[in-house]
C-alpha cells in the first residue's frame, strides 16, 4: 500500500495511460470508410458535435472512476497538433447543453424534494435527452475535415429511450450531419456512445463512420491517434446494430414488474440471423485501415476438441490486426437451434502490409451441447455440426462438418430456475443464408465425431441442510502455522450472533438502515470504497476485505485525509460525477493532512470486449490490480458480465456482450489479470438475468430454463470454471418469482456443485430493502437476508443492522440452523484467510 501526499501525477498514472492510449484503438470499431480515413495531410479539423468537447469517458453511477482528468477528443486533437476552427460553436453548443441538463435536473431534483425522495436516488440514471437547437454551423476559418461527435451516456438505474436523443438521432443531429457531409469531402462522423445509437437516416450520406466508443481517460488523444494513422482501429461489435424495433427482446423488456424473456435463446444476432433479418452492423462487424485474407487449414479433431489453424494475410497498404471467428451451426433436431453460434475467436498480432500470421483455435464438443429441458440434460443431437470461419457473423465460409451418429448427453443436471407459463419463441423463416453456402455445405469436408470421446458429466447436487460442527472452544483468528487450529475450529467456536455478523458486511450499529450515503461508498477503512466486511471479530484478529466498484476502473474518492482517530474521510465524493450527488470539496483542518489516490479510468465493459483480444481485457486486469494493491483494496466489485439482451438497457455500457462466450472469455481474463496480484479478488456480477435497470430491485425476469442456461448463465459458468474469481455478486433481481440470492438451486445447485465455484457470493448494496428505489411502486418483496444463508448467498452487502437482526430472528425460528450459519462463515473466512495472507 501507498499513500500519496501531494497531488503531483504519479509514475504509475503515467504508465498506466501508456497502456490505455496503445490499447484503446484496439476497442474501436471502424464502421464504414469509403477511404477517407486514415486522414491525410490534415491540419485544420471543423469539430462539432456533443460528444467534441463534453466527450463521454464512460457511463454514469458505481461503474464511474473519479479521474484526475481525462482526454477529450476536442483535447485530443489539439494536442496532436491540429486547428480546430470552430471554437466558437463548441462553446455555443457548450452553453446550451449545460443549461438543457442543469434545467433537466433541476425539474427531477425539484420533484424528488416534493416527494421526500433522496435526490440521488430519484435522479439515477437519468439522461436529459439530447435536445433540438439551432446554432449555425460556423467555422473560423476553411478547414481541411470535418469531424461530428455524436455522444449518448446511460447508467445504472434507468434504462435508454428509444426516441430521438438516445437510441435515434435528433432532428438537429440529423440535419447537420447531412449538411457538413454535403459540405466537406473528408467527413468523419464518429460515435462517443456505449451502446448502440441507429445512424440509419445518414449512414449512406456520410464517407466515414467510426465508433469511438467510451475509452476512460485516453479517449480523446486515442481518437486523434486513429484519425491520423499513428494507429489503427481493430474493434469488432460484439453486439448487433440495428433499429430497436427489429430487436427480439423489444417487445418484452422493462416492465415495472415481470419481464418475460419469451425470445428464448433467439438473442442479438442468434435472432437476426435465424430470422434472416440484415442488421445494420452485424455482430462481430468492424474493419480496418486494410484488408485481409483468411484461409483454415483443414480442421482436426483430436479426442473432445476441435483444432483449427487459419492463415491470416494482410494483403492491404496498411498495418492491422485481424480477428478469425469461429461459429457452429448445431443439428435441426427435436429442438430447434440458432443459425449459428460463436464457439471460438482469436485475434492476430500487428501485421505490417504484406505480413502473414497463423493463428490457432480450439474448442471442446461439449461446448456445442443444446440444453434439452425435459430431460434437464446438456445433449449434443445426432447429425452435422457446421464450422464456419470469418470475420463477423455475416462473413464466413463453411470449413468442415463434423458428423455425430448418434446423440450423445455431456452433462445430466436437474432443474433449476423455476419455470414461466410460456413456451419460447421458435423461428418459423428460413434463416440468412448466402450465395455460395449450399455449395460449400456440399463440398466440406466431414469429420466423425466417436461418441465415446465424449464424456457424460453427472453432478453430486447439495441439500439445504447443514451439519453443526462439533462444539469447540474459541481460538484467535488462525494463523495455521501452530498446526494445533484450523478455520473449522475457529468458526466452531463463534456464536450464533458473531455467525450472523459475519454474513453481513461492516456497517456502524448506529447507522439508519436507509441512509443513502452509503450506496455504493460505505467503505470506512478505504475513502470511497463500496463496503467492507464486519469489524466486529477485530478483537479476535479476523481481517477485514475493502471492496471498491468498477468495471471502468476503481471507483474511489480522490482525495481523503484522517482524523486523529485514524479514521479515512472523503474530501471529494466519491459519486461526485453524479446527478444529485454532493461534490463539494470538504476543506481539510490545519493539522490534518490530505491523501490522493488517482485511479485509471479504463474504457467501459463493451468497448474492451469490442477489442476481441482477451490479452489485452488480462492486462487491463493488471492494471486495476496494481491499483488495488496500491490503494489497499483486496476485492474489485467487477467484471460486470450481464447478456445485452436490449440496447435499452442502461447499463449495458459497463457489461460486454449479446453472447455469452464473449461475456465470458472477457470476465476470466480480466479476473485473471486481476488475480494475478497476490490477495487481489474479482466479483463477477450481477448474478444472473439482471438485464434491466427499470425497477431492478424488485423486478421478476421471467425465464424458460433453456435459455437461462444457454445464453444468461453461461458466461458466468466460463468466468468461474476458467477463472475461480474469488467472489461473485448476485443480481438484484427475481428470476422466475423468487430473488437471486434466495435462490439455492442457482446460488448453490449451479454456482457450487455444477461449476465448481470456490469463493463466496456477496448481494448487490441494499437488495434486503434497507432503500426502496422503485419509488414505493414495487410488487415484489425485498431480498429476505436470513433466505440468502439457506440458500448459499453468503454476505449480505453492504449491510444493515436489521440484516443481522433478520438472520438471528430466523435462527431462533429455526428457519436458519447453526450448522447453515457456519456453513456460510467458513465459505467467508476461507477467502478472507486466502486474500489475508499478502
Ligand atoms: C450496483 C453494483 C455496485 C454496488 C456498489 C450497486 O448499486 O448495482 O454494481 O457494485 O452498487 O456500489
Amino acid at each position: 500500500m501507498m499513500r500519496f501526499t501531494t497531488n503531483a501525477v504519479a509514475d504509475f498514472e503515467r504508465e498506466h495511460q501508456r497502456i490505455l492510449r496503445q490499447g484503446s484503438p484496439e476497442s474501436m470499431v471502424l464502421l464504414k470508410n469509403d477511404g477517407i480515413l486514415p486522414l491525410q495531410s490534415v491540419q485544420k479539423v471543423a469539430l462539432y458535435g456533443s460528444g467534441a468537447r463534453e466527450t463521454i469517458k464512460g457511463g454514469t453511477g458505481s461503474g464511474d472512476v473519479n479521474v484526475r482528468h481525462f482526454v477529450t477528443v476536442e483535447e485530443g486533437l489539439e494536442n496532436a497538433g491540429l486547428t480546430i476552427t470552430t471554437k466558437q460553436w463548441l462553446s455555443d453548443y457548450g452553453k446550451l447543453k449545460k443549461q438543457d441538463t442543469d434545467d433537466y435536473y433541476g425539474k427531477l431534483q425539484a420533484q424528488a424534494e416534493k416527494d421526500g425522495l433522496n435526490p440521488m436516488l430519484a435522479m439515477m440514471g437519468k439522461m436529459p435527452l439530447e435536445p433540438d437547437y439551432d446554432l449555425k454551423l460556423t467555422s473560423d476559418q476553411p478547414a481541411d475535415v470535418a469531424v461530428y461527435v455524436l455522444a449518448r451516456n446511460s447508467g445504472e438505474g434507468s434504462d435508454r429511450h428509444p426516441g430521438a436523443g438516445d437510441l435515434q438521432l435528433t432532428t438537429t443531429e440529423k440535419r447537420d450531419i447531412l449538411a457538413l457531409a454535403a459540405q466537406y469531402q473528408q467527413f468523419v462522423l464518429v460515435l462517443n456512445v456505449g451502446g448502440m445509437v441507429d445512424i440509419a437516416p445518414v449512414a449512406d450520406a456520410v464517407p466515414a463512420v467510426l465508433l469511438l466508443s467510451q475509452l476512460g481517460m485516453e479517449t480523446g488523444s486515442a481518437l486523434a491517434d486513429v484519425l491520423l494513422g499513428e494507429s489503427y482501429p481493430s474493434g469488432k461489435l460484439t453486439a448487433t446494430w440495428a433499429p430497436i424495433d427489429r430487436y427480439s427482446s423489444t417487445a418484452n423488456f422493462g416492465n415495472m414488474d415481470s419481464t418475460e424473456y419469451k425470445e428464448g435463446v433467439y438473442v442479438g444476432y442468434r435472432y437476426f440471423d435465424s430470422m434472416n433479418i440484415t442488421p445494420a452492423y452485424p455482430f462481430g462487424f468492424g474493419l480496418g485501415y486494410t484488408n485481409f485474407k483468411l484461409a483454415a487449414q483443414p480442421v482436426e479433431l483430436n479426442h473432445d476438441q476441435v483444432q483449427l489453424a487459419v492463415d491470416v494475410d494482410n494483403v492491404g497498404k496498411l498495418a492491422g490486426k485481424e480477428v478469425v471467428q469461429v461459429y457452429v451451426s448445431k443439428p435441426h433436431g427435436t429442438v430447434d437451434v440458432p443459425y449459428q453460434e460463436l464457439v471460438a475467436y482469436a485475434k492476430t498480432p500487428e501485421l505490417a502490409a504484406g505480413e502473414h500470421a497463423q493463428v490457432k483455435l480450439q474448442f471442446a464438443l461439449k461446448d456445442l451441447a443444446v440444453y434439452f429441458t425435459s430431460k434437464a440434460q446438456m445433449m449434443l443431437p445426432a447429425g452435422d455440426y457446421v464450422i464456419r470461419v470469418g470475420n463477423s457473423s455475416r462473413n464466413t465460409h463453411v470449413v468442415a462438418k463434423l458428423h455425430l451418429d448418434q446423440a450423445t448427453v455431456t452433462a445430466q443436471y436437474q432443474h433449476v430456475g423455476g419455470e414461466t407459463h410460456f413456451t419460447d419463441f421458435v423461428p418459423a423463416t428460413q434463416a440468412y443464408s448466402y450465395a455460395a453456402e449450399a455449395t460449400e455445405l456440399e463440398q466440406a469436408p466431414v469429420i466423425e465425431i466417436d461418441p465415446a470421446a465424449i464424456e457424460t458429466v453427472s453432478v453430486q447436487y447439495s441439500k439445504q441442510d447443514q451439519p453443526e460442527l462439533p462444539a469447540g472452544e474459541r481460538v484467535d483468528w488462525p494463523t495455521f502455522t501452530d498446526g494445533k487450529h484450523s478455520l473449522t475450529d475457529f468458526v466452531a467456536g463463534l456464536s450464533n450472533a458473531e455467525l450472523a455478523r459475519i454474513a453481513v458486511g461492516h456497517y456502524v450499529d448506529t447507522q439508519d438502515a436507509d441512509d443513502p450515503n452509503v450506496i455504493g461508498s460505505a467503505g470506512t477503512t478505504v475513502a470511497g470504497s463500496a463496503g467492507e466486511t464486519t469489524h466486529v471479530l477485530d478483537s479476535l484478529g479476523l481481517p477485514t476485505l475493502i471492496m471498491a466498484d468498477g468495471p471502468a476502473g476503481l471507483r474511489l474518492s480522490p482525495k481523503y485525509t484522517e482524523t486523529a482517530d485514524g479514521q479515512v474521510q472523503s474530501l471529494t465524493s466519491s459519486f461526485a460525477g453524479m446527478a444529485g450527488a454532493d461534490a463539494t470539496e470538504a476543506t481539510v483542518k490545519a493539522d490534518q493532512p490530505t491523501f490522493y489516490q488517482y485511479c485509471t479510468a479504463i474504457p467501459i465493459g463493451t468497448a474492451i470486449a469490442q477489442s476481441w483480444n482477451v490479452d489485452l481485457a488480462q492486462a487491463y486486469g493488471d492494471l486495476v490490480g496494481e491499483e488495488m494493491a496500491l490503494f489497499n483494496v483486496d476485492i474489485w466489485l467487477a467484471p460486470a458480465l450481464n447478456i445485452q439482451r436490449s440496447p435499452l438497457d442502461g447499463r449495458d455500457f459497463e457489461y460486454y456482450s449479446e453472447d455469452p462466450l464473449v461475456a465470458g472469455l472477457n470476465a476470466a481474463a480480466i479476473t485473471r489479470g486481476v488475480q494475478s496480484h497476490p490477495g487481489k479478488a474479482t466479483t463477477i456480477k450481477h448474478f444472473v438475468a439482471n438485464n434491466q435497470e427499470t425497477n431492478r430491485q424488485a423486478s421478476n425476469s421471467v425465464i424458460n430454463e433453456r435459455p437461462l442456461r444457454e445464453i444468461y448463465l453461461k458466461g458466468f459458468e466460463i468466468a468461474v470454471k476458467t477463472a475461480q474469481p474469488h467472489t461473485i455478486m448476485s443480481s438484484y433481481n427475481l428470476l422466475n418469482g423468487v430473488h437471486v440470492p434466495n435462490r439455492f438451486d442457482i446460488m448453490t445447485n449451479v454456482l457450487r456443485d455444477e461449476w465448481g465455484f470456490k469463493g463466496f457470493a456477496m448481494t448487490d448494496w441494499f437488495t434486503t430493502g434497507g432503500v426502496d428505489m422503485s419509488g414505493g411502486q414495487a410488487k415484489y418483496a425485498p431480498t429476505s437476508a436470513a433466505g440468502e444463508i439457506v440458500a448459499g448467498n453468503d454476505l449480505t452487502m453492504p449491510g444493515t443492522p436489521a440484516d443481522t437482526k433478520a438472520i438471528l430472528a430466523a435462527c431462533k425460528a429455526g428457519r436458519v440452523s447453526r450448522g447453515q450459519l457456519q456453513a456460510n462463515a467458513l465459505r467467508i473466512l476461507k477467502v478472507v484467510y486466502a486474500l489475508s495472507q499478502y
